[in-house]
Parts: C-alpha cells; structure tokens; sequence
C-alpha cells in the first residue's frame, strides 16, 4: 500500500462516524432519502439483481437498493466506514454484504453483477480510466454501471485540507458529465446522462455546481 493511499484510508475513517451527517449522506430527511429512491428506481434494472456498491461509505446507497429488493454488496477502502455500513444495515434489518477493498480492484472474485454503482467516488481514485474498465468487467451481460458524479466548483477552495498529494489525482475536483460520458462510451453499447443539479431535494439545498448521474448499459 503507498503512503497516500493509507493517508487517503486514514482521511475517511476520521471521519466516518460524521459523514452521515451532511443531508445528501446521511438522507436523514424524507424528501431527501424519497428523492434518492427515485432516482435510483429510474435509475436501476427493474428486477432485484446482484449490485455492487463501489466506495459505498456508510452505505446509504446501499441501503436504498437493499429496501429496493436488491442484492447489495458494497465495498469501501475505509473499515471505519464499512462499520458504519454495516450497522446502518443491521438496525434497519436489511441483508447485505460489507468488504473492504480497493475500488481499482473489488474483491468480489468471479462474480458478476447485474448493476455496478458508484456515487461521488472517481475524482479521489488513482486512475479513474482503469477503474471504469474493471467495474465494466465485473457486469453481467446486459448489466448496468450508474455512476452519479459532478464536477464541484469549489474544490481545492473550502479550505478544508484533503490529502496531502492528491492535488494531481486526475480527476481531482470531480469531472463534468461530458469527459465521463467520453471516458465511459466505448467501454458500453450505450448511455445517457441526467443532470441533477436542479434537483435541491437530493443535495439538501440548491447547488451551484455540475451534478448528474451516467447510466451505462454493456
Ligand atoms: C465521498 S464518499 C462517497 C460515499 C458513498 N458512495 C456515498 O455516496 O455516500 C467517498 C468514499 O469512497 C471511499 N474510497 C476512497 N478511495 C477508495 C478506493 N480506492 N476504493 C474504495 N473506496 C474508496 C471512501 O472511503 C469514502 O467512503
């Protein structure tokens, strides 16, 4: 493991325990946690299938696909934040299943999903490109890679330090709708794009910055 990636572990398990509080995490308001389902419903095959829920933090996500009636494995550097995953499943009742590893390289072995999710994950990855293809590899025929991203304006500008280093992670700061939808369009037979910036009910407020969701069918 390299230093900055035991920095990068360090940085979210610190703040595990908080994370849910911000209103678009924790989804601790109703009209925030319905807007979420909705647009995960839209979003995701309609049948139950296997999920894997890539960097799913707290498991929020995860949570809403579970009660979903889908099959949820998440999978998160962090172990603080695969507790926090873990007991948000357990107090809600749900069944799902908890790794920690790395998102480059899910350790999920053979098996094949039919959706791949990820939320608010590749601006912080090494090599976000090759990261793509291997969640595109971990898809069943036919299956499904939903990846809700943004490109935040205030990066590098909240003062709030993230770790030293990752100033020239690629994609650092988040990337817009059109280099992901580039990125990902020869890995997949097709997509579309759904900006979400206009949708207050899932942030908690209005934003001002690029926020939409990739849904990638193979
Ligand atoms: C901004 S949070 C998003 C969490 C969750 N997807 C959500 O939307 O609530 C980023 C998450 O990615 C995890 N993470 C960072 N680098 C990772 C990596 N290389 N592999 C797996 N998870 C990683 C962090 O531990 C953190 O839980």
């Amino acid at each position: 493991m390299t230093d900055q990636t035991a920095s990068i572990i360090a940085y979210w398990d610190a703040v595990a325990s908080v994370f849910d509080d911000e209103p678009d995490h924790g989804l601790r308001v109703d009209h925030t946690r319905a807007a979420w389902a909705r647009l995960l419903r839209s979003c995701m095959p309609t049948d139950p299938v296997d999920v894997l829920d890539i960097g799913c933090g707290t498991g929020s996500m995860s949570a809403l696909l579970a009660e979903a009636g889908h099959r949820v494995t998440g999978v998160d550097l962090a172990p603080r934040m695969v507790e926090q995953a873990c007991a948000k499943f357990s107090g809600a009742g749900l069944e799902g299943r908890f790794l920690v590893g790395d998102a480059m390289m899910p350790p999920t072995g053979e098996q094949r999903f039919g959706a791949v999710l990820s939320r608010h994950l590749l601006w912080t990855l090494p090599d976000p490109e090759a990261a793509l293809r291997e969640w595109v590899s971990r898809l069943s025929p036919g299956g499904r890679l939903v990846l809700v991203e943004g490109r935040w304006r205030e990066a590098g500008q909240s003062g709030v330090p993230y770790v030293t280093g990752t100033e020239s992670l690629p994609w650092n700061g988040g990337i817009t709708a059109s280099e992901l939808a580039a990125a990902v369009r020869t890995l997949v037979s097709g997509l579309r794009v759904e900006p979400l910036s206009d949708s207050p009910d899932l942030w908690g407020g209005p934003v001002t910055d690029e926020r939409y969701v990739l849904v990638a069918d193979v």
